[in-house]
């Protein structure tokens, strides 16, 4: 069954948000903090690892009920019920989305077309945890008879952001591969990747759901060429396999069909990192740290699906994001992990966030009259406080943040960790405070400043806090516990698409750009000059086609 459409601006709750915001929107942390002394508590999510902490946002518990009034308004559980059993939910592509499946029990049943999907998805976890061993404990030999020692992923988008960023994340896991990722069709960057790496010994993961990306077929030749250089025909079966849906378009590449790991179109780009395109995890990270991986992931599902919605980790922060962005007008919200490990995941979620819930017409094919996707971004804390934290704390635009730390340090160094900490803990503490003119004052007075130097200094340190975060603390960084943080995201994706009433999960955007690029790539291998461009974009490719 399809989704429900709903102006979410014409409901009831949403005019009862607005009114509310008018109460809200001036209201300090500090002030909202003093009149109620269980704050924290009360706005406080603590589930298995995790432990999340609203109560830095500029919410009351009014506020939150609200805002679930809003969800149960526009049917979310509903909503739920459809991700989750198969439902042609990506109508715009009449297809299901199901990510979900592929990390869940192999006793589930979940139906698509009348034909139970669970089973072949673990045919392919099969297929996957085998090859994983061969290659990893050295069965699996190359063309010469070497074991394999390097693993290169090639592919863009979905095809790449999730697999790097996870085995990036995940390094302390790590086992004896190298792993390496190819992704732009810049070809500068496959010459870096390759340019010390040993034929005979590596291994070629190409991963492309629709196998026509003109990215990743142009490296995967491009590689495919340099590899002929030094080695026969014969040996592309040993170091090349495939993950797409696209099987035919596999095989004519010249990969063999025992050397394809399948994927389905329920699978989404930005959401396939638990199906085969997660090859390179299990090649990196071994076939039980993948699982664990996914099991992760499974229990965050679970949390979702059976949680009341005000004790439901991904719906109140998606409900958060619609606080800020519809009613306070913010733009952007910053993801901030307190772990160098997680210097990826901000550009991953990117994609997610951005590609899903960057539309603009709703459910019933109108043009929206409200604001939908935030813009993402972030960096790791600390660097980032030496960045761009300026900004959040004295600019002029509220910039939501999520601060995600863990309690325990990986290699263990209590020393640093506390420092590292202390700093996440500061920050959000300083964020929401800010300093008042009175505590400038006393500050200053307390340096040998005359008074017009004082009074001059004041207004440029003085903070206006009452900057919302959300402190997301998990005990350690497992890949269990990154599997549940990146559902707990997707999750959260979901629940602000069905709130704004749009399709979360096509992404035909990308599309123009890309038909452009295609027919200005003739043109700039033809001696005429197009007349089909405005012209700025022909004197462009004039000038780059004289001078390249
Ligand atoms: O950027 C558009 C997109 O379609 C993404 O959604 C997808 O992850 C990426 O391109 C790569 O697509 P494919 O896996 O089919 O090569």
């Amino acid at each position: 069954m399809a989704l429900k459409s709903t102006n979410p601006i014409q409901t009831e709750s949403w005019k009862q948000l607005q009114s509310h915001f008018e109460i809200i929107k001036s209201k300090h942390l500090k002030t909202l903090f003093s009149s109620n002394a269980n704050r924290a508590n009360d706005l406080t999510i603590k589930w298995e690892d995790f432990y999340v902490d609203f109560s830095k946002n500029r919410i009351t518990t009014e506020t939150l009920d609200l805002l679930l009034q809003l969800a149960n308004e526009l049917d979310l559980k509903d909503a739920i019920s459809k991700y989750f059993e198969g439902d042609i939910i990506n109508a715009t592509e009449g297809r299901a989305v199901l990510h979900t499946a592929l990390r869940t029990s192999k006793g589930a049943a979940i139906f698509v077309d009348g034909e139970n999907v669970i089973p072949e998805v673990y045919e392919v976890k099969e297929k996957i945890k085998t090859f994983t061993y061969a290659i990893v404990n050295g069965e699996h030999k190359g063309y010469t008879g070497k074991a394999i020692t390097d693993i290169v992923n090639i592919g863009i988008g979905g095809s790449d952001l999730g697999p790097a960023m996870v085995v990036d994340s995940l390094q302390y896991y790590k086992n004896h591969l190298n792993a390496h990722f190819v992704s732009n069709v810049d070809g500068d960057h496959h010459r870096e990747v390759i340019k010390n790496l040993n034929p005979e010994t590596t291994l070629f993961v190409i991963v492309s759901k629709t196998f026509t990306t003109q990215e990743t077929l142009s490296n995967a030749n491009s590689i495919r060429d340099w590899f002929l250089e030094s080695q026969p025909e014969a040996a592309v079966s040993k170091h090349f396999v495939a993950v797409s849906t696209n099987i035919e378009s596999v095989k004519a590449f010249g990969i063999d069909e025992v050397n394809i790991f399948p994927m389905k179109d329920w699978v989404g780009g930005r959401f396939s990192l638990w199906s085969a395109v997660g090859l390179s995890i299990s090649l990196a990270l071994g076939y039980e740290n993948f699982e664990s991986l996914l099991n992760g992931a499974h229990k965050m599902d679970e949390h979702f699906k059976t949680t009341d919605f005000k004790d439901n980790i991904p719906v109140v922060s998606a409900l958060l994001t619609i606080w800020y962005n519809n009613f306070f007008k913010a733009e952007s919200e910053a993801i901030i992990p307190y772990t160098q490990y997680l210097n990826q995941f901000a550009t991953y979620l990117q994609q997610g966030i951005m590609e899903s819930n960057g539309k603009s017409i709703d459910r019933d094919g109108n043009t929206v009259n409200y604001q939908t996707g935030t813009l993402i971004w972030g960096e790791p804390g600390t660097n980032s406080q030496h960045a761009f934290f300026q900004l959040i704390h004295q600019g002029t635009k509220l910039i939501p943040a999520d601060f995600i730390g863990f309690v325990e340090s990986l290699h263990g160094n209590r020393d640093h960790h506390d420092k590292l900490m202390s700093n996440y803990f500061a920050q959000t503490e300083a964020l929401m405070n800010g300093k008042t003119e009175a505590e400038v004052l006393s500050e200053l007075k307390k340096q040998s400043l005359s008074e017009n130097e004082i009074e001059k200094l004041v207004p440029f340190k003085v903070f206006e806090g009452n900057k919302p975060t959300t402190s997301i603390l998990i005990q350690k960084l497992t890949p269990e516990s990154l599997g549940k943080l990146i559902a707990m995201y997707e999750h959260k994706i979901f629940v602000q698409g069905i709130i704004w009433n749009i399709y979360s999960y096509d992404q035909f955007g990308v599309e123009l750009g890309k038909q452009l690029a295609k027919s200005i790539l003739k043109e700039l291998n033809s001696a005429e000059n197009s007349s089909k461009h405005d012209s700025s974009t022909q004197n462009l490719v004039a000038f780059y086609r004289d001078n390249r």
